[in-house]
Protein backbone atom coordinates (compact mmCIF):
# COMPACT_ATOMS: atom_id res chain seq x y z
CA UNK A 1 0.00 0.00 0.00
CA UNK A 2 1.28 3.41 -1.22
CA UNK A 3 2.43 5.64 2.30
CA UNK A 4 0.14 8.40 3.35
CA UNK A 5 3.39 10.45 3.97
CA UNK A 6 5.34 12.73 1.27
CA UNK A 7 8.92 10.53 0.75
CA UNK A 8 12.25 11.90 0.26
CA UNK A 9 13.34 11.67 -3.17
CA UNK A 10 17.00 10.37 -3.41
CA UNK A 11 19.56 12.06 -5.41
CA UNK A 12 21.42 8.70 -6.55
CA UNK A 13 23.81 9.57 -3.77
CA UNK A 14 25.05 6.92 -1.39
CA UNK A 15 23.37 9.43 1.59
CA UNK A 16 20.43 9.85 -0.63
CA UNK A 17 20.05 6.27 -0.89
CA UNK A 18 19.84 5.45 2.95
CA UNK A 19 17.88 8.25 3.56
CA UNK A 20 15.42 6.62 0.85
CA UNK A 21 15.58 3.54 3.32
CA UNK A 22 14.70 5.03 6.08
CA UNK A 23 11.97 7.30 4.84
CA UNK A 24 10.68 4.45 3.29
CA UNK A 25 9.91 3.22 7.07
CA UNK A 26 9.76 6.16 9.27
CA UNK A 27 7.74 9.43 8.27
CA UNK A 28 10.71 11.29 8.94
CA UNK A 29 10.30 13.88 5.53
CA UNK A 30 6.87 14.41 6.43
CA UNK A 31 7.56 15.32 10.52
CA UNK A 32 10.32 17.70 8.78
CA UNK A 33 8.20 19.60 6.56
CA UNK A 34 5.05 19.54 8.91
CA UNK A 35 7.17 21.17 11.71
CA UNK A 36 9.63 22.47 9.95
CA UNK A 37 10.61 23.67 6.44
CA UNK A 38 6.64 23.86 5.75
CA UNK A 39 5.21 24.99 8.88
CA UNK A 40 4.38 28.46 8.02
CA UNK A 41 5.17 31.03 10.93
CA UNK A 42 3.59 34.40 10.85
CA UNK A 43 6.66 36.88 9.58
CA UNK A 44 6.18 39.53 12.62
CA UNK A 45 7.44 37.28 15.41
CA UNK A 46 9.19 39.88 17.47
CA UNK A 47 11.66 38.78 20.81
CA UNK A 48 8.68 37.37 22.84
CA UNK A 49 8.82 34.60 20.23
CA UNK A 50 12.33 33.91 21.12
CA UNK A 51 11.05 32.33 24.91
CA UNK A 52 9.13 29.09 23.54
CA UNK A 53 12.91 27.56 22.02
CA UNK A 54 14.42 28.82 25.06
CA UNK A 55 12.08 26.72 27.35
CA UNK A 56 13.01 23.63 24.86
CA UNK A 57 16.57 24.58 25.45
CA UNK A 58 16.23 24.36 29.36
CA UNK A 59 14.31 21.46 29.40
CA UNK A 60 17.51 19.42 27.63
CA UNK A 61 20.01 21.23 29.72
CA UNK A 62 17.88 19.79 32.63
CA UNK A 63 17.08 16.43 31.47
CA UNK A 64 21.16 15.85 30.40
CA UNK A 65 22.26 17.72 33.58
CA UNK A 66 19.92 15.27 35.32
CA UNK A 67 20.63 12.09 34.56
CA UNK A 68 24.65 13.08 35.04
CA UNK A 69 23.68 14.17 38.47
CA UNK A 70 21.56 11.07 39.28
CA UNK A 71 24.79 8.35 38.48
CA UNK A 72 26.70 10.08 42.04
CA UNK A 73 23.85 11.06 44.11
CA UNK A 74 21.94 8.95 46.55
CA UNK A 75 18.61 9.71 48.17
CA UNK A 76 19.46 8.94 51.67
CA UNK A 77 18.35 10.57 54.37
CA UNK A 78 20.32 7.91 57.37
CA UNK A 79 23.45 9.73 58.83
CA UNK A 80 26.84 8.35 57.46
CA UNK A 81 29.57 7.26 59.66
CA UNK A 82 30.51 10.95 59.97
CA UNK A 83 27.20 11.86 61.03
CA UNK A 84 26.12 13.76 57.92
CA UNK A 85 23.01 12.45 56.14
CA UNK A 86 23.78 10.27 52.84
CA UNK A 87 22.19 12.79 50.65
CA UNK A 88 23.85 15.86 51.41
CA UNK A 89 27.18 14.17 51.56
CA UNK A 90 26.08 13.04 48.46
CA UNK A 91 25.90 16.53 46.67
CA UNK A 92 29.07 17.56 48.66
CA UNK A 93 30.89 14.69 46.90
CA UNK A 94 29.48 15.90 43.20
CA UNK A 95 30.69 19.41 43.69
CA UNK A 96 34.23 18.18 45.53
CA UNK A 97 35.26 15.06 43.93
CA UNK A 98 33.36 14.26 40.87
CA UNK A 99 35.41 15.07 38.09
CA UNK A 100 33.18 18.21 36.86
CA UNK A 101 30.38 17.65 38.93
CA UNK A 102 30.33 21.08 40.46
CA UNK A 103 29.56 22.16 36.41
CA UNK A 104 26.97 19.26 36.26
CA UNK A 105 25.80 20.59 39.62
CA UNK A 106 25.60 24.16 38.50
CA UNK A 107 23.75 23.98 35.44
CA UNK A 108 21.18 21.95 37.01
CA UNK A 109 20.57 24.29 39.86
CA UNK A 110 20.77 27.26 37.83
CA UNK A 111 18.47 25.62 35.01
CA UNK A 112 15.89 25.67 37.56
CA UNK A 113 15.77 29.35 38.01
CA UNK A 114 16.11 29.71 34.10
CA UNK A 115 13.20 27.83 33.34
CA UNK A 116 10.97 29.65 35.59
CA UNK A 117 12.29 32.86 34.20
CA UNK A 118 12.16 31.78 30.48
CA UNK A 119 8.51 30.36 31.03
CA UNK A 120 7.10 33.29 33.33
CA UNK A 121 8.01 35.47 30.25
CA UNK A 122 6.92 32.76 28.07
CA UNK A 123 3.07 33.08 30.08
CA UNK A 124 3.47 36.80 29.78
CA UNK A 125 3.48 37.01 26.08
CA UNK A 126 0.54 34.86 25.84
CA UNK A 127 -0.94 37.59 28.10
CA UNK A 128 -0.10 40.17 26.19
CA UNK A 129 -1.20 39.33 22.42
CA UNK A 130 -4.26 37.12 23.58
CA UNK A 131 -2.06 33.81 22.20
CA UNK A 132 -4.64 32.07 25.22
CA UNK A 133 -7.83 32.88 23.19
CA UNK A 134 -9.73 30.89 20.03
CA UNK A 135 -8.61 28.74 18.88
CA UNK A 136 -5.29 28.16 20.59
CA UNK A 137 -7.40 27.76 24.34
CA UNK A 138 -5.61 23.74 24.36
CA UNK A 139 -2.03 24.86 23.67
CA UNK A 140 -2.59 27.37 27.09
CA UNK A 141 -4.10 24.32 28.70
CA UNK A 142 -1.20 22.33 28.46
CA UNK A 143 0.71 25.30 29.25
CA UNK A 144 -0.88 25.33 32.48
CA UNK A 145 -0.68 22.06 33.47
CA UNK A 146 3.22 22.32 32.13
CA UNK A 147 3.74 24.91 34.82
CA UNK A 148 2.23 22.91 37.28
CA UNK A 149 4.31 19.67 37.03
CA UNK A 150 6.99 22.17 36.52
CA UNK A 151 6.12 23.64 40.04
CA UNK A 152 5.84 20.00 41.21
CA UNK A 153 9.44 19.04 39.77
CA UNK A 154 10.94 22.28 41.45
CA UNK A 155 9.37 21.46 44.56
CA UNK A 156 10.69 17.50 44.82
CA UNK A 157 14.05 18.51 43.13
CA UNK A 158 14.56 21.10 46.05
CA UNK A 159 14.56 17.85 48.54
CA UNK A 160 17.21 15.85 47.08
CA UNK A 161 19.89 17.72 48.82
CA UNK A 162 18.62 17.49 52.11
CA UNK A 163 19.85 20.89 53.10
CA UNK A 164 18.16 22.69 55.94
CA UNK A 165 15.60 24.79 53.68
CA UNK A 166 14.74 21.75 51.71
CA UNK A 167 14.13 19.78 54.64
CA UNK A 168 11.75 22.27 56.12
CA UNK A 169 9.99 23.99 53.17
CA UNK A 170 9.10 20.19 52.44
CA UNK A 171 8.17 20.08 55.82
CA UNK A 172 5.69 23.13 55.52
CA UNK A 173 4.62 22.64 52.35
CA UNK A 174 3.40 18.84 53.07
CA UNK A 175 1.66 20.17 55.80
CA UNK A 176 -0.32 22.54 54.27
CA UNK A 177 -2.22 18.87 53.15
CA UNK A 178 -3.56 18.60 56.74
CA UNK A 179 -5.39 21.39 56.26
CA UNK A 180 -8.07 19.84 53.77
CA UNK A 181 -11.14 18.80 55.52
CA UNK A 182 -11.90 15.43 56.92
CA UNK A 183 -9.01 13.38 54.68
CA UNK A 184 -6.68 16.53 55.33
CA UNK A 185 -4.50 14.95 57.92
CA UNK A 186 -4.40 11.27 56.40
CA UNK A 187 -3.46 12.97 52.97
CA UNK A 188 -0.42 14.55 54.82
CA UNK A 189 1.26 10.96 56.03
CA UNK A 190 0.40 9.42 52.81
CA UNK A 191 2.24 11.87 51.06
CA UNK A 192 5.12 11.53 53.70
CA UNK A 193 4.97 8.16 53.49
CA UNK A 194 5.74 9.08 57.49
CA UNK A 195 4.96 11.00 60.14
CA UNK A 196 7.64 13.68 59.22
CA UNK A 197 9.72 14.03 56.10
CA UNK A 198 12.12 11.55 56.33
CA UNK A 199 14.74 9.14 54.40
CA UNK A 200 10.85 7.33 53.02
CA UNK A 201 9.72 11.22 52.02
CA UNK A 202 13.12 11.70 49.93
CA UNK A 203 13.04 7.88 48.37
CA UNK A 204 9.17 8.53 46.54
CA UNK A 205 10.31 12.30 46.01
CA UNK A 206 13.49 11.51 44.28
CA UNK A 207 11.44 8.60 42.14
CA UNK A 208 9.09 11.35 40.96
CA UNK A 209 11.87 14.06 40.14
CA UNK A 210 13.54 11.69 37.97
CA UNK A 211 10.98 9.78 35.81
CA UNK A 212 7.47 9.94 36.94
CA UNK A 213 7.02 14.06 36.70
CA UNK A 214 9.77 14.26 33.58
CA UNK A 215 8.20 11.64 31.75
CA UNK A 216 4.79 13.62 31.92
CA UNK A 217 6.76 17.15 31.25
CA UNK A 218 7.57 15.93 27.97
CA UNK A 219 4.75 14.37 26.97
CA UNK A 220 3.02 17.64 28.04
CA UNK A 221 5.84 19.37 25.74
CA UNK A 222 4.95 17.44 22.86
CA UNK A 223 1.24 17.72 23.06
CA UNK A 224 2.00 21.60 23.47
CA UNK A 225 3.75 22.23 20.68
CA UNK A 226 1.58 19.70 18.27
CA UNK A 227 -1.62 21.75 19.07
CA UNK A 228 0.46 24.92 18.22
CA UNK A 229 0.99 23.33 15.11
CA UNK A 230 -2.40 22.21 14.54
CA UNK A 231 -4.01 25.61 14.49
CA UNK A 232 -0.72 28.18 13.67
CA UNK A 233 0.69 30.23 15.94
CA UNK A 234 -0.36 34.05 17.03
CA UNK A 235 1.82 37.00 16.52
CA UNK A 236 1.83 40.51 17.89
CA UNK A 237 -1.00 41.91 15.88
CA UNK A 238 -2.99 38.86 16.82
CA UNK A 239 -4.49 38.62 13.62
CA UNK A 240 -4.86 34.96 11.46
CA UNK A 241 -2.77 34.90 9.27
CA UNK A 242 -4.50 31.90 7.73
CA UNK A 243 -7.21 34.36 6.15
CA UNK A 244 -5.42 35.47 3.34
CA UNK A 245 -3.75 32.47 1.46
CA UNK A 246 -1.80 32.22 -1.71
CA UNK A 247 -3.05 29.39 -4.67
CA UNK A 248 -0.96 26.95 -3.10
CA UNK A 249 -2.70 27.51 0.31
CA UNK A 250 0.56 29.23 2.14
CA UNK A 251 -0.82 31.71 4.00
CA UNK A 252 0.44 35.24 2.04
CA UNK A 253 1.98 36.32 6.12
CA UNK A 254 3.70 33.17 7.00
CA UNK A 255 7.58 32.47 6.29
CA UNK A 256 8.91 29.19 6.71
CA UNK A 257 9.89 28.08 10.13
CA UNK A 258 13.00 26.78 9.10
CA UNK A 259 15.60 28.21 8.02
CA UNK A 260 13.92 31.94 8.91
CA UNK A 261 13.09 31.39 13.05
CA UNK A 262 15.67 28.72 13.28
CA UNK A 263 18.44 29.95 12.28
CA UNK A 264 17.44 33.88 11.57
CA UNK A 265 15.52 34.23 14.80
CA UNK A 266 15.53 31.52 17.72
CA UNK A 267 19.13 30.23 17.49
CA UNK A 268 21.17 34.25 18.18
CA UNK A 269 18.44 33.94 20.76
CA UNK A 270 19.57 30.83 22.44
CA UNK A 271 23.42 31.85 22.24
CA UNK A 272 22.84 35.01 24.07
CA UNK A 273 20.70 33.12 26.68
CA UNK A 274 23.78 30.45 26.89
CA UNK A 275 26.03 33.38 27.48
CA UNK A 276 23.78 34.40 30.26
CA UNK A 277 23.42 31.02 31.92
CA UNK A 278 27.08 29.98 31.88
CA UNK A 279 28.22 33.33 33.17
CA UNK A 280 25.59 32.20 36.22
CA UNK A 281 26.74 28.75 36.22
CA UNK A 282 30.50 29.72 36.35
CA UNK A 283 30.44 32.80 38.62
CA UNK A 284 27.27 33.38 40.48
CA UNK A 285 25.72 30.22 40.73
CA UNK A 286 24.06 30.72 44.20
CA UNK A 287 22.40 33.75 42.43
CA UNK A 288 22.81 36.29 45.33
CA UNK A 289 21.16 33.36 47.62
CA UNK A 290 17.83 33.16 45.46
CA UNK A 291 19.56 30.37 43.38
CA UNK A 292 20.71 28.52 46.07
CA UNK A 293 20.13 29.67 49.48
CA UNK A 294 22.72 29.67 52.52
CA UNK A 295 20.27 27.80 54.62
CA UNK A 296 20.77 24.63 52.27
CA UNK A 297 24.34 24.80 52.52
CA UNK A 298 23.99 22.75 55.66
CA UNK A 299 22.21 19.15 56.27
CA UNK A 300 18.94 18.99 57.71
CA UNK A 301 18.49 18.68 61.25
CA UNK A 302 15.05 17.73 62.36
CA UNK A 303 15.72 19.07 65.48
CA UNK A 304 16.45 22.45 64.49
CA UNK A 305 13.83 24.90 62.91
CA UNK A 306 15.17 27.60 60.75
CA UNK A 307 13.94 31.23 61.99
CA UNK A 308 13.32 31.91 58.57
CA UNK A 309 11.30 29.45 56.04
CA UNK A 310 10.99 31.00 52.61
CA UNK A 311 10.40 28.72 49.28
CA UNK A 312 12.91 29.49 46.06
CA UNK A 313 12.18 33.03 44.28
CA UNK A 314 9.92 31.53 41.75
CA UNK A 315 7.45 30.27 44.29
CA UNK A 316 7.11 33.41 46.62
CA UNK A 317 4.19 34.91 44.27
CA UNK A 318 2.15 32.53 45.25
CA UNK A 319 3.45 32.05 48.60
CA UNK A 320 3.12 35.35 49.61
CA UNK A 321 -0.98 34.19 49.01
CA UNK A 322 -0.68 30.76 51.25
CA UNK A 323 0.52 33.84 53.81
CA UNK A 324 -2.00 36.69 52.95
CA UNK A 325 -4.94 34.70 53.89
CA UNK A 326 -4.91 35.25 57.81
CA UNK A 327 -9.22 35.37 58.95
CA UNK A 328 -10.97 32.58 59.49
CA UNK A 329 -14.78 32.83 57.74
CA UNK A 330 -17.58 31.15 56.24
CA UNK A 331 -16.50 28.25 58.49
CA UNK A 332 -13.28 27.70 56.35
CA UNK A 333 -10.12 27.90 58.67
CA UNK A 334 -7.47 30.92 57.28
CA UNK A 335 -5.15 27.85 56.64
CA UNK A 336 -7.17 26.47 54.08
CA UNK A 337 -8.12 29.54 52.53
CA UNK A 338 -4.44 29.91 52.23
CA UNK A 339 -4.15 26.86 50.36
CA UNK A 340 -7.63 27.52 48.11
CA UNK A 341 -5.30 30.88 47.65
CA UNK A 342 -2.29 29.38 46.51
CA UNK A 343 -3.74 26.27 44.59
CA UNK A 344 -6.20 28.98 42.87
CA UNK A 345 -3.71 31.23 41.59
CA UNK A 346 -2.23 28.70 39.59
CA UNK A 347 -5.16 26.91 38.44
CA UNK A 348 -7.60 30.14 37.75
CA UNK A 349 -4.93 30.90 34.69
CA UNK A 350 -6.45 27.92 33.07
CA UNK A 351 -9.57 29.66 32.73
CA UNK A 352 -8.27 32.92 30.96
CA UNK A 353 -9.42 32.28 27.22
CA UNK A 354 -12.99 32.23 28.52
CA UNK A 355 -12.45 34.92 31.36
CA UNK A 356 -11.41 37.21 28.08
CA UNK A 357 -13.64 38.21 26.37
CA UNK A 358 -12.03 41.55 24.65
CA UNK A 359 -12.73 41.40 20.87
CA UNK A 360 -9.64 41.92 20.19
CA UNK A 361 -6.46 39.87 21.21
CA UNK A 362 -3.10 41.89 20.90
CA UNK A 363 -1.74 44.48 23.66
CA UNK A 364 -1.38 46.80 20.58
CA UNK A 365 -4.59 46.74 19.68
CA UNK A 366 -6.89 46.87 23.68
CA UNK A 367 -7.85 49.75 25.45
CA UNK A 368 -6.90 51.57 28.10
CA UNK A 369 -8.72 49.35 31.32
CA UNK A 370 -6.81 46.50 30.03
CA UNK A 371 -3.05 48.31 29.48
CA UNK A 372 -3.21 49.85 33.21
CA UNK A 373 -5.19 46.77 35.13
CA UNK A 374 -2.15 44.28 33.34
CA UNK A 375 0.15 46.90 34.69
CA UNK A 376 -1.28 46.90 38.19
CA UNK A 377 -1.27 43.06 37.94
CA UNK A 378 2.32 42.81 36.37
CA UNK A 379 3.71 45.03 39.67
CA UNK A 380 1.69 43.58 42.75
CA UNK A 381 2.80 39.89 41.15
CA UNK A 382 6.42 41.28 41.92
CA UNK A 383 5.83 42.48 45.00
CA UNK A 384 3.96 39.35 46.07
CA UNK A 385 6.95 37.43 45.02
CA UNK A 386 9.07 39.92 46.96
CA UNK A 387 7.17 40.06 50.26
CA UNK A 388 6.74 35.89 49.67
CA UNK A 389 10.79 36.35 50.03
CA UNK A 390 11.25 38.10 53.63
CA UNK A 391 10.01 37.19 57.25
CA UNK A 392 6.62 38.84 57.64
CA UNK A 393 7.80 41.48 60.47
CA UNK A 394 10.93 42.61 58.40
CA UNK A 395 9.99 43.13 54.99
CA UNK A 396 10.96 46.79 53.61
CA UNK A 397 7.45 48.19 53.53
CA UNK A 398 7.41 48.13 56.95
CA UNK A 399 9.25 51.30 57.05
CA UNK A 400 7.22 53.15 55.42
CA UNK A 401 2.85 53.81 56.19
CA UNK A 402 1.59 50.07 55.29
CA UNK A 403 3.11 47.07 56.70
CA UNK A 404 4.07 44.38 54.11
CA UNK A 405 1.74 41.86 55.22
CA UNK A 406 -1.49 44.33 54.28
CA UNK A 407 0.58 45.03 50.91
CA UNK A 408 0.28 41.00 50.52
CA UNK A 409 -3.13 41.06 51.23
CA UNK A 410 -4.34 43.72 49.12
CA UNK A 411 -1.92 42.24 45.84
CA UNK A 412 -3.56 39.18 46.31
CA UNK A 413 -7.24 40.39 46.39
CA UNK A 414 -5.80 42.26 43.41
CA UNK A 415 -5.01 39.17 41.61
CA UNK A 416 -8.21 37.25 41.31
CA UNK A 417 -9.84 40.67 40.98
CA UNK A 418 -8.22 41.10 38.05
CA UNK A 419 -9.24 37.26 36.56
CA UNK A 420 -12.71 37.27 38.14
CA UNK A 421 -13.80 40.51 36.65
CA UNK A 422 -12.28 40.12 33.81
CA UNK A 423 -15.32 39.12 31.94
CA UNK A 424 -16.90 42.76 32.73
CA UNK A 425 -13.91 45.23 31.68
CA UNK A 426 -12.68 43.23 28.84
CA UNK A 427 -16.03 43.44 27.14
CA UNK A 428 -16.55 47.10 27.84
CA UNK A 429 -12.46 48.77 26.92
CA UNK A 430 -12.26 50.81 23.99
CA UNK A 431 -10.23 48.56 21.32
CA UNK A 432 -7.87 50.53 18.10
CA UNK A 433 -9.30 48.72 14.81
CA UNK A 434 -7.45 45.87 14.17
CA UNK A 435 -5.74 45.51 10.84
CA UNK A 436 -6.58 42.30 8.21
CA UNK A 437 -3.00 41.38 7.99
CA UNK A 438 -0.05 41.84 9.76
CA UNK A 439 2.32 44.80 10.04
CA UNK A 440 5.96 44.11 9.52
CA UNK A 441 8.33 46.85 8.43
C1 LIG B 1 8.51 23.50 29.44
C2 LIG B 1 7.80 24.58 29.23
C3 LIG B 1 7.34 25.05 27.88
C4 LIG B 1 7.90 24.82 26.66
C5 LIG B 1 9.15 24.01 26.33
C6 LIG B 1 7.08 25.51 25.68
C7 LIG B 1 7.33 25.53 24.33
C8 LIG B 1 6.65 26.32 23.42
C9 LIG B 1 7.07 26.55 22.07
C10 LIG B 1 8.34 25.95 21.41
C11 LIG B 1 6.17 27.38 21.49
C12 LIG B 1 6.25 27.96 20.06
C13 LIG B 1 7.24 29.13 20.06
C14 LIG B 1 6.72 30.34 20.78
O1 LIG B 1 5.58 30.75 20.48
O2 LIG B 1 7.42 30.88 21.66
C15 LIG B 1 5.15 27.67 22.46
C16 LIG B 1 4.02 28.45 22.25
C17 LIG B 1 3.06 28.75 23.21
N1 LIG B 1 3.13 28.42 24.55
FE1 LIG B 1 4.55 27.27 25.44
N2 LIG B 1 6.05 26.14 26.33
C18 LIG B 1 6.17 25.89 27.67
C19 LIG B 1 5.35 26.36 28.68
C20 LIG B 1 4.20 27.11 28.49
C21 LIG B 1 3.33 27.60 29.53
C22 LIG B 1 3.58 27.35 31.02
C23 LIG B 1 2.31 28.28 28.93
C24 LIG B 1 1.12 28.99 29.53
C25 LIG B 1 0.55 28.69 30.62
C26 LIG B 1 2.53 28.26 27.50
C27 LIG B 1 1.72 28.85 26.53
C28 LIG B 1 2.01 28.93 25.18
C29 LIG B 1 1.17 29.57 24.18
C30 LIG B 1 -0.19 30.24 24.42
C31 LIG B 1 1.82 29.45 22.95
C32 LIG B 1 1.35 29.98 21.60
C33 LIG B 1 1.89 31.36 21.45
C34 LIG B 1 1.53 32.07 20.19
O3 LIG B 1 1.30 31.42 19.16
O4 LIG B 1 1.50 33.33 20.26
N3 LIG B 1 3.69 27.54 27.27
N4 LIG B 1 5.47 27.01 23.63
Amino acid sequence: MASIYPKYQSDGSRLGGLMEWFDARFPLTSLWKAHLSEYYAPKNFNFWYFFGSIALVVLIIQVVSGIFLTMNYKPDGNLNAAGIPGAFAAVEYIMRDVWGGWFIRNMHSTGASAFFIVVYLHMFRGMLYGSYRKPRELIWIFGVLIFLCLMAEAFMGYLLPWGQMSYWGAQVILNLFSAIPVVGPDLSVFARGDFVVSDTTLNRFFAFHVIAVPLALIGLVVAHVLALHEVGSNNPDGVEIKKFKDEKGIPLDGVPFHPYYTIGHDLPAISIFMFFFFAVVFFWPEGGGYFLEANNFLPADPMKTPNHIAPVWYFTPFYSMLRAMVWNFFWIPAKLWGVIAMGGGVVILAFLPWLDRSPVKSIRYRGPIFKNLLTVFVIGFLILGYLGAQVPEYCFFDQAWLPGAVIAQIFTFYYFLFFLTMPYWSKIDKCKPVPERVTFK
